[in-house]
């Protein structure tokens, strides 16, 4: 049977979401018309909305729903930006190793609305010193700092709270891609001090297409889709008031079991992390050291000497799915932006694998795994760095 090992990727729908799910896609009524149909429909969105309000910790009226991650930081990025650049602040600080979705709208913000760009340097395990920020913040035109809330590739989670405190002292509007961290360790928007961050609901057991921005009552922001002037005006459009319940329904339970699930999966990915270190020479594990500062769910390695897509294309033949954790462009690998933040050679860089558990996972995935791996990457090594695939058998 397949074993899944990209949790990280996307999560399995729960079977509570699911049926939330179909019942209310059942449902029809526009919930901005005024029949009893449509105040049905609506009771039925600003419920969800409360679920998910309650479990990221902030107000109903925060709860900005959107399309997914990527459209809720897009909406975050760009709409604080445009909104602080009318009085003149450009600067947008990140650190090195963000999420396509912010890099790339930063990128285009710094060529379309002449933002400048600052790459705040990480640590080797992919954290933000409070310090750096501190002393990035003390030029007096930045218009806003974006972070991870956890790193998805590596698993480093990032001390929000304290970067938020030293952005908030120096009167910068923070946000937090806490589209990793949701579901897999406590967030909670209310205490983080943050006056924006973005949430998926498919990293969490809901559906593909469902997200939030969670968006401070007092955070100045433009729009960026137009229309309908639903939301707060800040994202128009008839509201999927099915995708909120599902994502109601995912948000309330991976908050519900988060303690139990964090405990099973650090065991699991602690069983997976000593076998790995134990078994294949030259393996390094990248990121954060297992504990507080790191994703109960990620294990991220990198192999010297083999191509991560060939060590994935080779376990994908053995019936186990894993990622080597960066972008793949037009079918070809990129070497992972987050390992070259970290510091790491490009060379080191091309071996790197990330496994990511979840609901699914069990302890005989993770014996299979351990099984499989060292000759795959004995026959990785083999064929070294190439674009050819190896052949398993
Ligand atoms: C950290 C992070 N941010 C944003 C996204 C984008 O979210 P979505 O797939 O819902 O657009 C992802 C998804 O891979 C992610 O891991």
């Amino acid at each position: 049977m397949a074993i899944y090992l990209d949790h990280a990727a996307t999560t399995p729908l729960l079977p509570e979401v699911l049926a939330a799910y179909t019942e209310a896609l059942q449902v029809v009524g526009n919930p901005s018309s005024i029949h009893s149909q449509g105040q049905a429909a609506n009771r039925m969105l600003e419920e969800a909305r409360e679920r998910i309000a309650a479990a990221v910790g902030c107000d109903p009226i925060e709860v900005v729903l959107t399309s997914g991650g990527t459209e809720a930081v897009n909406t975050a990025v760009k709409g604080i930006f445009w909104a602080r650049a009318a009085s003149g602040a450009r600067r947008i600080l990140f650190p090195g190793g963000e999420h396509h979705a912010t890099l790339d709208t930063v990128t285009w913000l710094a060529s379309s609305a002449d933002a400048e760009l600052v790459e705040l340097p990480v640590t080797v395990d992919a954290r933000l010193d409070p310090a750096v920020l501190a002393a990035a913040l003390h030029e007096r035109d930045a218009a806003l700092v974006t972070t991870l809330w956890a790193n998805n590739e590596v698993g480093t989670i990032q001390d929000v709270p304290a970067l938020a405190a030293v952005a908030r002292a120096a009167g910068v509007p923070v946000h937090a891609d806490a589209v990793a961290a949701f579901g897999s360790v406590p967030v909670d928007f209310r205490s983080s001090g943050l006056a924006a961050m973005s949430v998926s609901a498919h990293k969490v057991g809901g559906p593909v297409g469902v997200g939030a921005l969670v968006l401070g009552r007092t955070t100045a922001s433009q729009a960026l889709v137009h229309g309908g002037g639903q939301q707060r005006g800040i994202r128009s459009g008839t509201q999927d008031v099915a995708g909120a319940v599902a994502f109601g329904v995912a948000a309330e339970l991976a908050v519900a079991r988060l303690a139990e699930n964090a405990t099973r999966l650090a065991g699991l990915r602690d069983r997976l992390v000593a076998g790995v270190l134990g078994r294949i020479p030259s393996s390094t594990l990248r990121g954060a050291s297992p504990g507080a500062g790191r994703l109960p769910g990620n294990a991220h390695f990198t192999f010297e000497g083999c191509d991560g897509d060939s060590l994935l294309f080779l376990l994908d033949r053995a019936g186990i799915a894993v990622s080597t954790g960066s972008a793949c462009q037009a079918g070809v690998a990129e070497i992972s932006h987050v390992l070259l933040a970290m510091g790491l050679p490009e060379e080191t860089a091309r071996g790197a694998l990330r496994f990511t558990l979840g609901s699914s996972t069990t302890d005989s995935d993770i014996a299979t795994l351990l099984e499989v791996l060292p000759e795959v990457v004995a026959r990785a090594r083999r064929a070294g760095h190439s674009d050819r695939v190896p052949a398993l058998y």
